[in-house]
């Protein structure tokens, strides 16, 4: 049996589609209730429902045998797993954002409101600005106009919630996309399933690629999850 963690939402939504057309299926999930567990048995294939930052726990503590979650979550908890696969989906970027008038005063620390407060002291502390972390769990757009912070690092999509807190971005910290993870002792066990699962999911992102890329020639990038890169 193959134990997938899946992100509950829209992302979750997107990612068992490429799964399904990727032949690992479970028509079960596309029930409209509030089951968490879908088991199909014929093709030993079972898959979870949970939060989005939730993922990689499950996964890490071999709960699951792979998952999918966002770059910036691993970014944040760098948990012990394998990243396989950029599945290209849900993609924005964690960034700095400031209101307008914002200028930094190096005098004293930078005070940064952020659901990623590892993400924030890493970034600080490689260009040597003292910071002092605020952590919150959501809306953070609020903690520059209420004087809470200064700044906050959070993550842009759309960028709509910036405009509309009158915030813009500052600085660009990372891109993000969802990742297909994979828990260290399955993926010895499981190798063969992980592998074909990898490689199917893997055609699925270079035939969209090439989609994108509408007539033109297309380029196959070569993706290394050693290095967490493209190669090509
Ligand atoms: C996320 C993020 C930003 C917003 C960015 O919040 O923290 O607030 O989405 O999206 P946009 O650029 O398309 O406007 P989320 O919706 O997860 O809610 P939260 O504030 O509770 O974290």
């Amino acid at each position: 049996m193959l134990n997938v963690a899946l992100p509950k939402g829209r992302l979750g939504e997107q990612v068992y589609e490429m799964f399904e057309a990727a032949g690992f299926s479970c028509p079960d999930i596309r029930e409209n209730n509030r089951k968490l567990i879908f088991e199909n048995p014929e093709a030993s294939l079972r898959f979870f429902l949970v939060k989005p930052s939730d993922v990689a726990i499950y996964v890490e503590r071999g709960a699951a045998d792979v998952g999918v979650a966002g770059k910036d979550i691993l970014q944040e908890y760098r948990p012990e797993i394998y990243e396989l696969l950029d599945l290209g989906i849900g993609s924005c970027r964690m960034a700095v954002a400031a209101p307008a008038h914002f200028r930094d005063d190096e005098g004293s620390a930078l005070r940064v409101a952020t659901k990623y407060p590892n993400v924030a002291r890493d970034f600080y502390a490689a260009r040597g600005r003292d910071i002092d972390v605020i952590r919150l769990n959501g809306s953070i757009e609020i903690a520059p106009i209420l004087g809470l912070s200064d700044v906050i690092v959070d993550i842009v999509e759309t960028g709509t919630t910036l405009r509309e807190n009158h915030l813009a971005v500052v600085e660009e910290i990372l891109p993000v996309s969802a990742r297909l993870i994979a828990n260290k002792a399955a993926f010895r066990f499981k190798a063969e399933r992980i592998e074909a699962l990898c490689a199917a999911l893997g055609r699925l992102v270079k035939d969209k690629e090439c989609r994108s890329y509408d007539g033109r020639k297309c380029r196959m990038r070569k993706y290394s999850p050693e290095t967490n890169r493209f190669l090509t």
